[in-house]
């Protein structure tokens, strides 16, 4: 088939060209927005999942939604050891930026925007030169008195106040989203939680809205004990049958091309429903095929250049991330959850004891492989793959690193 005209979309964030079985999701967030802008007390939402599952297009097209209905947005990637203050400072710029010529009073922007400038002010170095020298983009002085603190938290919770005050005004919301938020370290996490905890008892028309890895959840409350309650956590996964379908035959259609139904059972088959491999194989295959309508030969026939294409941009880009002692952590996981194929947690003990170590001395790798999400410990003593078909993977690859 024209490859110009191959509808398909593998890659990070990037939009699919059909958002199949995310309906729940897209209705659940349109009540939230609606209750929110309502005053009605709501949980912020958290997406989590595994790599690949789709959370950054599900994050991008909550925003999409947000917009639609005239509310303030900005959007946030979480770094590991990277502090918040920035992030926000930016993101709730852009989405003030968004409300401004819908408010009435410029003063009021512009005092928020001093408080603003001086929250993301003390992101640099106690030292009031370099302080003032800083430029966020925001040509207002900062203020004084507000949001400087320097207790994150304190800080947190008077700002989106203010930010949420300003939405307030104009009769709508804002909506803040932090991708990769496992990443956003503790003391900066207590403090959104403490935010959050504080704007949903007064009604305050803010609402975050977060993504991450299956782990998001415990990290959350590992930093209060509260944040059960705060977040309505939303498990993105993989694709049943008919949304993987959906999202191969519905962009084809468009194009005049047909699956055969077995085309399609192949697919799923190897695809095993996570998004991004229904993008690669998809596209592989699309490539591969001669005419429509799309047999289960071609799908054969292509599926090797899709693996060799998975194995450098999504397998092999985050294996490489990794030390060889980490490598040697991985692959030892690979090989105990070998038995069922099914990359399901391991041990941590059954590691340490394949490896004839003591459990405590790879503790830095296991912590330096979850510090760079390739895996998670979703349970206590066990750790698992983030990325699916990941010990798959690792077991068909020569059992040295090149
Ligand atoms: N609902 C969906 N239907 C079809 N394809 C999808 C869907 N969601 C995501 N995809 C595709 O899956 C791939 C991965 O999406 P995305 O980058 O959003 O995943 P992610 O969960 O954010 O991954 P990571 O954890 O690596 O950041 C993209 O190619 C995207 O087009
Ligand atoms: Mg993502």
């Amino acid at each position: 088939m024209d490859p110009v005209r191959n509808p398909y979309a593998p890659g990070a964030g990037q939009r699919p060209p059909e958002l199949a079985g995310r309906d729940r999701e897209l209705e659940m967030f349109e009540v939230v927005l609606e209750r929110i802008a309502r005053g009605r007390p709501e949980r912020s939402l958290v997406l989590t999942g595994l790599r690949g599952v789709g959370k950054t297009v599900l994050l991008n097209t909550l925003r999409s939604q947000a917009i639609g209905r005239l509310w303030g947005t900005g959007k946030i990637e979480a770094r590991p050891d990277q502090s918040l203050r920035r992030p926000v400072t930016a993101a709730l710029h852009m989405a003030i930026r968004e409300l401004a010529p819908r408010h009435r009073a410029p003063d009021r922007i512009d005092e928020f925007l001093g408080v603003l400038r001086a929250f993301g002010a003390r992101s640099v170095p106690d030292n009031a030169k370099l302080r003032d020298r800083w430029n966020p983009g925001i040509d207002v002085p900062a203020a004084r008195g507000r949001a400087d603190s320097g207790d994150i938290e304190i800080d947190l919770v008077e700002l989106l106040t203010d930010a949420a005050g300003i939405a307030t005004d104009v009769g709508t919301g804002i909506a803040l989203f932090i991708d990769e938020m496992q990443d956003v370290p503790a003391g900066d996490v207590s403090a959104l939680c403490a935010a959050c905890h504080e704007l949903s008892q007064t009604g305050a028309p803010l609402v975050v809205v977060g993504a991450g890895l299956p782990h998001l959840p415990a990290v959350l409350s590992a930093s209060k004990s509260y944040s059960e309650r705060l977040f309505r956590y939303q498990r993105i996964d993989r694709l049943d049958r008919l949304a993987a379908d959906r999202a191969l035959s519905a962009p084809a259609a468009r194009e005049g091309v047909e699956y055969e139904p077995k085309a399609l059972d192949a697919l799923y088959e190897t695809s095993g429903g996570y998004p991004y491999f229904v993008q690669a194989y998809g596209k592989a295959t699309w490539d591969h095929a001669p005419r429509n309508p799309i047999t289960p030969g071609d799908v054969r026939v292509a599926a090797p250049d899709a693996e060799a294409e998975l194995a450098v941009g999504f397998f092999g880009s985050r294996y490489e991330r990794a030390t060889p002692a980490e490598r040697e952590y991985m692959r030892t996981m690979a090989a105990l959850a070998e038995a069922d194929d099914m990359d399901t947690a391991v041990a941590t003990a059954e590691i340490a004891k394949a490896l004839g170590r003591k459990p405590a001395s790879l503790s830095p790798a296991r912590d330096a492989l979850i510090k760079k999400g390739l895996i998670y410990s979703g349970e206590r003593g066990a750790v698992a793959f983030t990325v699916p078909h990941f010990g798959r993977y690792l077991r068909s690859q020569p059992a040295v690193d090149a």
